[in-house]
């Protein structure tokens, strides 16, 4: 057993439904003077000091004072398998050079394709799992991430494996972009889609698909999502990234489980989203860290939409393995509350990952994932910019 006593507050998303939309999206439980008690990987009590029960056998304690407890954080939309960076790539936006255009002169997601190539399994191996460490120490104790950096056989595969490995939900994110082998995006489909589709379905839980100018029109990311979900996966999107190319429609129309990104999404879109069973995944550091437009999440929010918030970690566009700078952004660039934040980076992205029954929540029978952060307050998760605010972090009922 583990027993963590005298924490100034233990907060918990609400009730046992997933996802949280509209107003429910706030409704957090905030127990003051709180303990948490695991019994092994397993919650088996939240509630007040004065309450807590005679324990017998063998209790681990850990010291709560001045900490507060969320559950462990859920990021569902990484793209943690890469080799290489974009440190250079980085210097020459600082300078002028815009995203888009890097990508269309073969730079941007082709070079990291280049140097995923290049890692070998085992150089993929180490990458996913530095970046894991990166993550937990910020808090994540469940991450998907995605290949996409392969777009071969080989290295997606191993990509995704190397996922898996280090205990992250994998998604084939098999249609990225279109590699230099290829002469246009329908060739390489029927590649990826008769040749690497087989065997990702039997290592990853979902596919993507980057829908976007440049990318995957709606017609060949259809036909993607079309196959990956007839071999068994669950269906994902990256869309409205840049500009509206029919990525909401589709998305609701073949039933995925989200669409990413929507930074330029309109009206008729947070409409749409918010009468569907879609979850919208915003992405602020990506928006942040290209000067972009932040996704309307107060508009997704109050029309009623299933929100959750991802770091989109990746080398290109969002450098960042931090949930809790992206409740920041939430709060400061977003204006949700730091209860919808917190909602939005536990039971609505554990909801994305199909996992809302078991992680998400410190609640009786949830697995014993707990971050512990430096404040009275939990608040701090969004209020502390940038700030060192996770102290401690217990995933499965091991302290950290
Ligand atoms: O989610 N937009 C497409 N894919 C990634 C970025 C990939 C990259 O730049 O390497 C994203 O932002
Ligand atoms: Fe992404």
């Amino acid at each position: 057993m583990l027993l963590i006593r005298d924490l100034a507050q233990a907060v918990s998303p609400a009730g046992r439904a997933a996802p949280l939309r509209g107003a429910a999206l706030a409704d957090v439980d905030v127990i003051e003077d709180a303990y948490v008690l695991c019994s092994g990987e397993t919650i088996e009590a939240v509630g007040r000091m004065r309450d807590l029960p005679a324990l017998d056998g063998d209790v681990v304690e850990v010291d709560g004072r001045g900490l507060s407890a969320v559950p462990g954080l859920v990021d569902c939309h990484t793209h943690a398998a890469f080799g290489g960076d974009r440190v250079e790539e980085f210097a020459l936006r600082a300078a002028g050079a815009s995203y888009e255009e890097l990508h269309a002169r073969g730079g941007g997601i082709l070079s990291t394709v280049r140097a995923t190539r290049a890692a070998g399994e085992d150089g993929l191996r180490a990458a996913v799992e530095r970046h894991r460490g990166w993550m937990l120490r910020h808090g994540t104790t469940t991450f998907e991430a995605k290949s996409g950096y392969g777009l071969d056989r080989d290295t997606e595969l191993a990509s995704l494996r190397a996922i898996r490995a280090a205990g992250g939900v994998p998604t084939w994110l098999g249609a990225h972009a279109v590699p230099p082998e290829f002469d246009d995006a329908d060739a390489y489909l029927d590649f990826a889609l008769a040749e690497v589709l087989p065997e990702a379905a039997t290592i990853a839980e979902a596919a993507d698909v980057f829908l976007e100018r440049g990318a995957f029109d709606a017609a060949q990311a259809r036909r993607y999502l079309e196959a990956c979900r007839d071999a068994g996966l669950a269906l994902r999107l990256h869309g409205d990234q840049f500009t509206e190319q029919g990525a909401v429609p589709l998305a609701i129309e073949l039933d995925a489980r989200s669409v990413d990104h929507l930074e330029a999404t309109g009206e008729d879109g947070i409409r749409a989203l918010a009468a569907s069973d879609v979850t919208a995944v915003v992405l602020p550091a990506s928006a942040l860290f290209l000067g972009r437009p932040m996704p309307p999440a107060r508009a997704l929010v109050d029309a009623g939409a299933a929100v959750a918030l991802a770091t989109d970690f990746n080398p290109g566009s969002a450098f960042c393995e931090s949930l809790p700078l992206c409740c920041s952004l939430a709060a400061t660039q977003m204006k949700l509350a730091p209860a919808e934040a917190l909602v939005a980076c536990t039971v609505n992205a554990a909801h994305v990952l199909g996992r809302a029954d078991r992680i998400g929540r410190l609640a009786p029978g949830y697995r014993a994932d707990v971050v512990l952060l430096d404040a009275t307050d939990w608040r701090y998760l969004a209020y502390h910019l940038g700030g060192d605010v996770v102290t401690r972090v217990v995933t499965g009922g091991e302290v950290r």
